[in-house]
């Protein structure tokens, strides 16, 4: 297969984690015939410092002519702590959701074995968890009118009939094809935006008698993650809930580093980790690949390429279980570099 694959590393640890992502691509081409060809372009905070713009109209027209886009991270500490910048490295990645169209955010959560001791979480609680997450991405208090002066602020958590059904078609469907559970977490009992994803997903219920539909409030859903992640199979929820909630749930596999993510919706699929930039890692070799090693395998396997995911995944289960890992999963074990893990992971495909 051809693939075109647009590459923004980012910022922090991004350019890091990309080339090991990227070596990981380049394996599974030769390993098994295909020609991926990459097409470099600017993102984040190096694309303000550069260009002006987090997500300047060059990158847009790259990831528009791609098949895919491969992501890593955006972020920068020197914009956190300015809450008046005009412009933000988040936006960057904001603006590509939007602009690709990409509403629908698939997070799976799952644990590995031999690292999930490394959870603070009780292996008992954790044994046997596997949902994902489906996060809406392009709407909501993210997308909302804003407004911002030096006595008040708002963001308004604006969703439209719309975009509830296609995000919650989107949820149906996967839970179709896994054990047919679908968790609808809300917060239905104080927000209006909250009460009509409830009603338009009880209107659709009985177009899928197969899945069992619950309703969760947020808060609850929040414990309930830690208290009991086995319960969960699908999770289908708004943007702002479903990005606390996932950072909540990447504790359960026992590092951030592990957690991957597809982006899809009308326009070219985003395959990015769910973690941020980290900038206290940048250049330090620290970072765990694994996430973004595992956002190729959802990449490949976006295109069919279903033995191609699948060593990619034995790849990573294995480096864990030889103990090739950075320290975020290591313990008092060894650790290793994000180079090592990578070429690790890069040679087991090659031998494979
Ligand atoms: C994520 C990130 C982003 C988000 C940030 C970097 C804007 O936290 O992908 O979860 O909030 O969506
Ligand atoms: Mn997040």
């Amino acid at each position: 297969m051809n693939l075109n694959i647009a590459v923004l590393a980012g910022d922090g640890i991004g350019p890091e984690i990309s080339k090991v992502g990227v070596d990981v691509l380049n394996a599974i081409a030769k390993k098994y015939n295909h020609t991926f060809t990459y097409q470099y372009a600017h993102c984040g905070a190096e694309a303000i410092d550069l260009l002006g713009d987090p997500f300047p109209a060059e990158t847009l027209a790259i990831c528009q002519n791609a098949d895919a886009v491969f992501f890593s991270a955006v972020g920068h500490p020197k914009y956190d702590n300015d809450p008046t910048a005009p412009k933000r490295p988040e936006q960057g990645l904001l603006a590509m959701r939007k602009q690709l169209g990409l509403f629908a955010n698939v997070r799976p959560i799952e644990c590995f074995k031999n690292v999930m001791h490394q959870s603070p979480i009780k292996t008992e609680i954790l044994q046997g968890s596997d949902f994902i997450c489906i996060r809406e991405l392009t709407g909501g208090m993210y997308f909302g009118e804003k407004y911002q002066d030096n006595d008040k602020a708002f963001d308004t958590n604006y969703y439209t009939r719309p975009e509830i059904e296609r995000i919650l078609k989107v949820g149906f469907e996967y839970a179709l094809k896994r054990k047919k559970h679908l968790t609808v977490v809300d917060k239905a009992n104080v927000l209006a935006s909250s009460r009509l994803w409830r009603q338009i997903a009880q209107e659709m219920e009985p177009m899928y008698p197969e899945v069992t539909v619950d309703y969760m409030y947020v808060d609850n859903a929040a414990m309930r993650l830690i208290l009991s992640p086995t319960f969960f199979d699908v999770i289908v929820t708004e943007n702002t809930f479903g990005d606390i909630l996932t950072d909540e749930a990447s504790v359960i596999s026992g590092s951030m580093g592990l957690l991957p993510s597809a982006s899809v919706g009308t326009g070219t699929p985003v395959f990015e980790p769910i973690h941020g930039s980290w900038p206290e890692a940048a250049g330090k070799n620290i970072a765990n690949p694994l996430a973004q090693i595992l956002s190729a395998a959802m990449l490949l396997e976006h295109f069919g390429l279903e033995q191609e995911g699948k060593t990619i995944r034995q790849a990573v289960q294995a480096s864990m279980d030889a103990g090739i890992v950075t320290a975020d999963l290591a313990g008092d074990a060894q650790a290793y570099s994000t180079t090592q893990v990578g070429e690790w992971v890069v040679n087991y495909v090659a031998s494979y």
